[in-house]
């Protein structure tokens, strides 16, 4: 062969080769799907800022939404656990930082450890420590964290207020006299929507019952679920119960939110999430819509954080990948979180992007006592929590203080710290 032609015969190889390359990138990368539940009500359009950035880095990714609606997740963990046992697993899904995380999913060895994408995105340095171990376990970081909620938000209406005199209670005490004096006057004094909402609101009753350091104990097992500081504080939740509407259980979180700031409520008690709700509905802080911690729960920041991850055996590793690194960017979280009702979980978000809600919660997230969300699965796997919302629902028809502790107690022994 002369010069001329191995020349020619390299530069066909190369071409080849070039294509067969193009082509298995184009196998692997040709679509992602993401699993969640942000569907609606502020949600879906926070994901959606997220999706467009995403199919604007990678138009030959195809962006397969797999969200299933249902608030906090019920219905789409059904449906992922159904996912995750027939091996079908989507290509990242959305869970929550702590036990939910670390007690279920890395406990069931079902994600791939992600130390090394966070040392080439430099994650540890803009992440909160606070946060890091809990998405930890035997020295691997196994989720990225797109944001940072609050669960022990009280979200008001202001004119109902004012109308009735009331100013805006900071104790339980305060709280349950304003409620007294609503109920007299015909006003549903706290919308409560469907079952988790009810968990919700009992996370934060026994935050404001037993204050910051014995509700830490519920979760690590210092903290006796049998005493008498818990039977109290399971009492103040059958008192703050009985000023909600009596339809709640049909309601979403979305319907209950909006007794507020349509004015057929003055309380309601939910994550920061509501308040992208409230934007979407165009309703305007301060004015339709006002806030304070859960009353008897202030300088505590109940928190919680939605994190995706990288399953073993994601059916499109790399566009995973590709989407997990928009979630830990500054720009995907400056662009999905002032949507979202949530702060970022970076600690250098743009502060001018984000509304007068979410600047005060980003002041109370770097200056509270932290703490975590049950509901939210911060701080109990999903066994135990799965106990106590059982033994929540039979409660709630009966209303048996001492039964109902004694779920609690039972619970904490079988899937908690209790029984170790
Ligand atoms: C939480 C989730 C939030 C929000 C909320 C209501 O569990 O972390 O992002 O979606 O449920 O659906």
């Amino acid at each position: 062969m002369n010069r001329k032609s191995i020349l020619w015969t390299m530069i066909t190889i190369l071409v080849i080769m070039s294509f067969v390359l193009a082509g298995c990138k184009k196998a692997e990368d040709d679509q992602v799907e993401v699993f969640s539940w942000w569907t609606g009500g502020g949600e879906a359009a926070g994901l959606n800022a997220m999706i467009a950035i995403f199919q604007e880095q990678y138009p030959d990714t195809e962006f397969i939404n797999a969200a299933v609606a249902g608030g906090a997740g019920t219905n789409a963990k059904a449906v992922l656990a159904t996912r995750l046992q027939a091996g079908d697993p989507p290509d990242s899904w959305q869970g929550h930082a702590g036990q939910e995380l670390i007690g279920t999913y890395v406990a069931a060895n079902q994600l791939e450890p992600l130390n090394d994408l966070y040392a080439e995105q430099g994650w540890l340095d803009v992440m909160p420590e606070t946060l890091i171990p809990l998405i930890s376990a035997d020295g691997n970081i196994y989720s990225v964290p797109v944001n940072i909620h609050r669960a022990n938000v009280m979200w008001y209406n202001p004119a109902i207020l004012e109308a009735n005199n009331i100013a805006v209670p900071t104790s339980l005490a305060e709280w349950i006299t304003a409620m007294d004096t609503l109920k007299a006057a015909g006003v549903i004094p706290l919308a409560l929507g469907e079952q988790w909402t009810v968990m919700h609101l009992m996370e934060t009753v026994f935050l404001a019952s037993l204050g910051a350091d014995a509700y830490n104990g519920l979760w690590d097992g210092s903290t006796d679920w049998g005493s008498p500081e818990v039977t109290q504080a399971i009492n103040d939740f059958v008192t703050v119960l009985s000023y909600t509407n009596t339809d709640s259980a049909s309601l979403s979180w979305q319907d209950a939110a909006q007794l507020v700031v349509n004015g057929n409520a003055a309380f309601n008690v939910m994550g920061d999430w509501a308040e992208g709700y409230f934007r979407e509905l165009g309703k305007a802080p301060e004015t339709d819509y006002g806030w304070a911690p859960v009353p008897g729960t202030g300088g505590t920041f109940q928190f919680l954080s939605d994190s995706f991850v990288l399953p073993v055996g994601a059916p499109h590793r790399e566009a995973a990948i590709n989407w997990l690194i928009l979630c830990g960017s500054k720009e995907g979280q400056d662009a999905f979180n002032p949507i979202k009702g949530s702060i970022p979980a970076r600690s250098d978000g743009d502060r001018s992007l984000y509304g007068v809600y979410l600047q005060s919660a980003m002041d109370d997230w770097a200056s509270d006592i932290v703490v975590g969300s049950l509901t939210h699965g911060v701080v109990a796997n999903d066994s135990w929590k799965s106990e106590i919302d059982t033994g929540l629902g039979l409660f709630l028809t009966n209303l048996d203080v001492a039964a109902f502790q004694a779920t609690l107690v039972a619970a904490c022994e079988s899937s908690g710290p209790c029984g170790q």
